[in-house]
Parts: structure tokens; sequence; C-alpha cells
């Protein structure tokens, strides 16, 4: 039996205190899960503008981060849980930082200037926290671009530093689009040493890119899907990185996200209108309905709904989308959309909305509520991305019976199987090619199927219900690359 582990989590966003999109998921459940495993773990994240400050416990004096030209600046640290567990939360207070209304932008959709330093300030402060709280580390493991600094923290200002002696890093990149490019005096705030700008760590085109320097000084790299652990490795989905990431091939892994059942589940799911299972799947019907009518569309029972919930972003592919509209919306079928971000998509789904009452809706805006009502109230979920890391929707949809069309990458290809109408085997539609023909075509087929061969799309609907994408079995997968890592840092200690 190996020993408990002491695991620092450090993300920009974790459900339910602050999500823009699946990391926050991802960071609110996998420390759950690691600590049902025995291990102590705590996560670190900012305390931004929108979390409500009466409810948390404030902890500590307060907390000395260390940031280079800036100097030493102050934060105040609160504390939560997660909850349903008493995995803590801690919350880096620091009103210049985090007192805005966006995460990382503001309400026009720009990225705040300083973005270089609000994270590299939130990656320090969570390694000094550690300290002030004597929690010393055994794997400290970062996310994302925001908090990629650490493992070169680790290698570099603390590598002497006898609280750190037994940390092993572990970077997970749940979206390699985002790098964090910037000025290169970045440099001089993370205090890594400048020998350290170069090609090979963080340099990129005389900018810091500090995704890069993290894949290049972490003990670990993983990524959410093991298809996009090979994606990532091409000029196709690499985003200039791919070289470098092959370069760090030999330490990189693709562990698939869990999904929170408590959360996302028909039987009990309290914003739906009705609930269903598998043997009883009447409440569907009402929960379509009810979509319906959110959604101001006619109530027509048979005629296929398709949903749509995501980040209006190219990756989700809503640029195809918007080139088969023509298309979809002479299809005999219904779609709703929900979802916010690039302003023109934004407009085209509306003005589309406008004109097309009666077959097409859209909810501009972010909401749970609807989000789950979308999930349940479909009989089809589209989510045609370009590149799809892990992709969570399309898992939630297999638990509501509700059959993803999904292009075959990344997550989504590793999690939905293609129907074969020979054998009917399957659990949703899938395309190769991101064209918007080849989308056109497996939506047709989708609807055809529902419409023509509706015990085929039963048999489906019953086998994607019954599956189950445990956060238990990925929480594994992390424990064993932990234990690994830190057996290998020790016997390259040795030589
Ligand atoms: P990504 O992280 O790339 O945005 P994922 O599929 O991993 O994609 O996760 C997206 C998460 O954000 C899901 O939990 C989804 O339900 C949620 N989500 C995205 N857009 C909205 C929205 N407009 N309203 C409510 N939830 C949303
Ligand atoms: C990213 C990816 C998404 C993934 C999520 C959580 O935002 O775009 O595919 O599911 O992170 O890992």
């Amino acid at each position: 039996m190996n020993e408990p582990l002491n695991i620092l989590f450090t993300a920009s966003e974790v459900v339910p205190f602050a999500k823009t999109g699946g990391l926050a998921d991802v960071a609110g459940a996998l420390p759950k899960a690691l600590a049902k495993m025995g291990h102590n773990v705590i996560v670190v994240m900012p305390r931004y503008y929108s979390i409500d400050k009466s409810g948390l416990e404030h902890i500590l004096g307060p907390l000395g981060v260390p940031m280079g030209p800036m100097g030493e600046l102050w934060a105040g640290v609160y504390k939560d849980n997660l909850p349903g567990s008493d995995v803590p939360v801690y919350f880096i207070d620091y009103e210049a930082f985090y007192g805005r209304s966006g995460l990382y932008a503001d309400e026009h959709g720009f990225s705040y200037p300083d973005n270089d330093n609000r994270f590299i300030f939130l990656s320090k402060a969570a390694l000094e926290l550690t300290r002030k709280i004597g929690f010393k580390p055994d794997v400290v493991h970062a996310h994302d671009w925001h908090t990629a600094a650490q493992p070169a923290l680790l290698k570099t200002r603390y590598a002497f530093d006898s609280h750190f002696e037994n940390a092993v890093s572990m970077l997970t990149i749940h979206n390699l689009q985002h790098q964090g490019i910037f000025f290169k005096g970045a440099m001089d705030v993370m205090e890594i040493g400048w020998e350290h700008f170069n090609p090979h760590e963080f340099e990129s085109l005389d900018g810091v890119n500090v995704l890069k320097g993290g894949i290049a000084h972490a003990d670990a790299v993983t990524t959410v899907s093991r298809k996009y652990a090979h994606e990532i490795q091409t000029p196709e989905f690499g985003f200039g990185l791919d070289e470098h990431i092959r370069a760090h091939s030999h330490k990189l892994y693709g562990i698939l996200n869990g999904v929170d059942y408590d959360e996302w589940n028909p039987a009990t799911d309290p914003y739906l209108p009705a609930h269903y299972d598998i043997d009883d799947m009447s409440g569907k019907a009402l929960c379509k309905k009810a979509l319906q009518e959110r959604f101001g569309l006619p109530v027509w029972e048979d005629v296929p709904l398709i949903g749509f919930v995501g980040r209006f972003a190219e990756q989700k592919g809503i640029g195809l989308i918007a080139s088969v509209m023509e298309g979809l919306l002479h299809m005999n079928a219904q779609i709703v959309m929900l979802g916010t971000g690039e302003k023109w998509a934004e407009g085209f789904f509306s003005d589309v909305a406008a004109r097309y009452g009666d077959r097409f809706a859209c909810h501009i805006g972010y909401s749970n509520e609807v989000a789950h009502l979308i999930e349940a109230g479909s009989d089809l979920f589209l989510m045609p991305s370009l590149f799809e890391p892990c992709g969570l929707n399309q898992i939630y949809s297999l638990r509501y019976g509700t059959l993803p069309i999904v292009r075959a990458t990344g997550g989504l290809d590793d999690t939905i199987h293609n129907f074969d109408p020979a054998t009917k085997e399957g659990n949703g539609f899938k395309f190769e090619w991101a064209t918007p023909d080849a989308l056109y075509h497996t939506v047709k087929w989708a609807v055809d199927t529902y419409r023509f061969d509706h015990d085929s799309y039963r048999l489906m609907q019953k086998r994607a219900m019954e599956a189950r994408f445990d956060w238990m079995a990925s929480a594994k997968a992390y424990e064993e690359i932990y234990y690994h890592t830190i057996f290998s840092s020790r016997v390259q200690n040795y030589k």
C-alpha cells in the first residue's frame, strides 16, 4: 500500500465558486475523488469579485508573495470546503488583481492586460501558502497556462527550499490553444532566471510563453483524453507547440475526465420539470415539451430536437454550424442553442432565431439551469468541435439519453462510438473531417435515424444511459502517475 500524498491543486476556476468552462468542473471534482482515495488535497484559487467573502472563513495574517520588480505583495486568505467534502479550498484575495467583473476578460471580451501578473501571483501565492499552513506537498498539480509557472518555480526559485524537497510537479493541459503569451518582462516577475528564456523553455517569438515553460519543467504532463495527447503532437492540433510537446512526450499522458453524477443525473436533477431513467423514459418527453415551451418553439412531439450548449468559440465548431444553417433549417428538426462568446455568432444565431422561430431558438447567456434542461429535453446533442481536449457535454448527454453528434477529435472521439446500422452498435454519430458537408450529412443521418429507424435510436439511447465515466477511475490513473513520478524523481536523485 502506497502512502497517502499531500497534493496541492491550483486552478483559476473551480466549481461551484467560479466557472467559465470544463476546467472548473474538473477542479471541483478530481480533488474530491483523490481525497476519497485517502490523499490530503488542498485547492487554491483566486477570490474573484463574484465570490462573496462573507460566507468564507478568513484565515491567517496577510500572505507575502514575492513578485520580482513589483516587490512583495500581501494577500488575504479565505477558506471554504468543496461542497459535500472536507477538501479545503483556499481563496487568494488581492483586490487589485481579482476585484474585477470577469475572470480573464472584461465584459466586452478583452483580456485583462495584466493577466501575466494576476496568474503568476496565484501560482506563487499557492506555493507560499503551503509553507504558511505547514502543508508540505508531495505533488504540485498545476492546470493550464494560468498555473504553469509552478513546475518551473519548483525547479528554480524553490529548488533548494526544504519545504518543497519532496514535491514533484504535474501540469494538466485542458486546452492548448491558450498558452499565456506575454511581454518578456514577465520573466522578472516569475523570478526564475533569464537563462530559462530560450526556445526550449519560455521563449516564443521574443515573448514569454508560460505554458511552454511549464511543459519543459513539469515532471509529468497530462491532458484530458488519450486522443488529444496524440493530437497535440501534430501540427494540426499543436498550436505551434507540437514540436516542443514531442520533445517531452516521454512524460505525457492522456487521462479522460469523469462526470459528477450527483449533478448530472436525469433521475434526480433538480433543474428538470420531470425525472426519468432507463426503465421509465416518460419524463424525458415532458422535459422535451418544457424545453420547447421555454424556448418558444411549437411543441412537436415527434420532430427530433437538437441541442447545443457551449462557448461560442471557433473551437466548438460554431463556424461550421453557421455555414450549414440553411440546410439544418430544412431538415424537419428543431434546434436550440445556449451559449455566449464571439459577437458575430451571438448576432448570427439570434438573427436566425428571429426569422425561423418554429425551428430554431437560442439563448445568449450562461445558465446552468437551461444547460440541464437542454441535456434532458433534446433528442440529439450537437458538438462539432474543431478540437476538443475532452469535452464534458457529450458525456452528460449520454447519461441523459441524448445522442451526441460529434466530430472525431480528442475526447469526443474517445467517448463516442459511431452508430453502425449493420450491427446496431454505437452511442452517437461521428464525422471525421471538419467540413460543412460532413457536418450536414451527419446531422441528416442522425435525424433520419431518429425518424425512420427509431428502434436503433432507442437501443443506442439505452446503451448511452448505461455507460458511466466515473471520476474514481480517472483519479486512479492520476494517482498512478503521481506515484510513478515520485518514484522516478527519487531514482534520479540517487544517480
Ligand atoms: P470547455 O471547457 O471547452 O468550455 P467542456 O465541454 O469541457 O468545454 O465544458 C463546458 C462546461 O461549461 C459544461 O459543464 C457546460 O455545461 C458548461 N457551459 C458552457 N457554456 C455554458 C452556458 N452558456 N451556460 C451554462 N453552462 C455552460
Ligand atoms: C477545456 C477543454 C475541454 C475539457 C475541459 C476540462 O476547457 O476545452 O475539452 O473538457 O477543459 O478538462
